[in-house]
């Protein structure tokens, strides 16, 4: 698809999301040559902000401490016009659409419009709803067109949801509204399909006759810093199963779609999210857990919250290919390390193992092949595997194959959201989710937090730091089989 040219214009421009992700974004885009052209930005504020505050709050960023930051802030700065608007009131917008039309008649032509909503999930009804009666939906045949691009949360609910994806394709259209999830953006995920529909030793393999179980870990070190007012009511299940780690179980299942085209991985991605299921009313308490880290409580002053800071499920695929395989999905917050991965576990070596350089949850030696496709840090692909030990002895020893993304000359990792705003602005839909896909994951996830609502559902704690609920064990480990453990290494640098 091509570049063209943009007016990117972001709502919330000094917010969170702006000075973390964003504005770091378009600094790595315009250090790699990657903006069109005359492409410009117009940051919608209510505080009568100026260009050069923006850029300040750049500097800040990690980005903004390169050497080169003088040349490309100031660029930055030069192309940035700020427009001042109440977000809710339907007036003001005449001021966006203005400078929208002045912009365009310096450029002498119509140019294309990027819509970036980078606001509180509370105020995307009103404001898509103002958006839309100031009609300033640029939609001139083949020269130019408007998108939108929507940052999670998609609804709250199946409901909610169901309710925000028709209103807003009421307003633009499925084909503007560009549903963002930043892991489908990330790199290493991207990875996942070209893997395995381009290497017929795993992709021949990848079924429920060779594949034992398949488990989706995101752990992340950080706790909700601050974020009480986001995080709070919202929990792990809705802010990452719901989306990221749906979306990672879906790449990792679905069936080979017919061509790489967007339109064909999605509808493949739709029919596996669509055979996902959760687990049994009945068997909740045994196949999900919910737990907080120790001072959350304390962090947020919500001395009662039964906010989940840490999920994990066990889950179903009801598809000939993968009947009987468990899915576990687990994450959370405060934990012992930043880590993100699929690990794909093979069934076990025939009774005649020799020994085994792995033992399973009961302390029993088997023998597996793992397939670990590291998403973050330490990026890269690893198989586990017994060989016999070099020289006399007789034993078989593990080892692992890998490549890692470190070790790839000249790879300079393109961050997530700079492919966003790239994957928008020359509208390839490939890496953002449909209104089906999301909606589908509420459908998975809507029957585990159903029962969590419940008042003698367990809420465990763990320490922060750890490794998470001892529950979260129990659960997988019911299934003779154990998680990952922290000795599990993909592509650590050398001390
Ligand atoms: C966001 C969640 O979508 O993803 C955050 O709202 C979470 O709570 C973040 O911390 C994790 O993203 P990444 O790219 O740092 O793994």
């Amino acid at each position: 698809k091509k570049l063209k040219n943009t007016i990117l214009v972001i709502f919330g421009i000094t917010g969170d999301l702006s000075k973390r992700k964003l504005l770091p974004a378009l600094y790595n885009l315009e250090r790699a040559g990657l903006l069109p052209e005359g492409f410009r930005i117009v940051g919608v504020s209510r505080k009568g902000t100026e260009p050069r505050d923006i850029i300040r709050m750049l500097k800040q960023s990690e980005a903004g401490k390169q050497a080169d930051c003088p040349d490309i802030c100031e660029k930055l700065e030069k192309i940035l016009s700020i427009v001042d608007m109440k977000l809710d009131e339907g007036d003001t917008y005449a001021g966006l659409s203005r400078e929208l039309s002045r912009i365009e008649a310096e450029a002498g032509r119509p140019l294309n419009r990027l819509f970036y909503l980078a606001i509180p999930a509370s105020l995307f009804p009103k404001v898509t709803e103002r958006l839309a009666e100031a009609d300033l939906n640029m939609h001139e045949n083949g020269i130019c067109e408007s998108r939108y691009l929507i940052e999670k949360p998609f609804g709250a609910d199946l409901a909610s949801a169901k309710k925000l994806i028709s209103d807003l394709n009421e307003r633009f259209g499925e084909e503007r509204i560009f549903r963002i999830d930043h892991y489908l953006a990330k790199e290493t995920v991207q990875n996942i399909l070209s893997f395995r529909f381009s290497n017929p030793l795993f992709n021949g393999a990848w079924n429920n006759r060779h594949i034992s179980h398949i488990m989706v870990t995101a752990s992340e070190s950080i706790g909700i810093e601050g974020r009480t007012a986001f995080y709070e009511g919202m929990g792990a299940m809705r802010d990452l199963v719901q989306s990221h780690l749906l979306q990672l179980l879906a790449l990792a299942t679905m069936e080979k779609p017919k061509t790489m085209e967007a339109a064909e991985i999605h509808r493949e991605k739709e029919k596996i999210l669509a055979a996902i299921r959760p687990p049994e009313p009945e068997r909740m308490k045994e196949e999900t857990v919910r737990a907080q880290y120790r001072t959350y409580r304390k962090e947020t002053g919500i001395a009662d919250s039964l906010t989940e800071t840490y999920a994990a499920v066990r889950l179903s695929i009801d598809t000939p290919e993968w009947k009987g395989v468990p899915m576990f999905i687990r994450t959370g917050k405060a934990l012992k390390e930043k880590v993100t991965e699929i690990t794909v576990v093979f069934t076990e070596g025939g009774a005649e193992s020799l020994t085994s350089a792995r033992a399973d949850a009961a302390g029993a030696e088997i023998k597996r092949n793992y397939l670990t496709l590291r998403i973050q840090p330490n990026e890269g692909i690893a198989v586990d595997l017994d060989i016999k030990k070099p020289g006399l002895d007789e034993a078989t020893q593990a080892v692992q194959l890998d490549f890692c993304y470190r070790d790839a000359p000249g790879f300079e990792q393109i961050d997530a959201y700079a492919r966003v705003l790239y994957d928008g602005m020359r509208g390839d839909r490939t890496l953002f989710a449909t209104g089906d896909e999301v909606l589908a994951c509420w459908r998975i996830t809507e029957p585990v937090l159903r029962a969590w609502d419940s008042p003698d559902f367990p809420l465990h704690f763990y320490d922060n730091g750890s490794a998470g609920p001892e529950a979260a064990d129990e659960l997988i480990q019911k299934t003779g089989i154990a998680w990952f453990t922290d000795s599990h290494q993909v592509c650590t640098p050398p001390k």
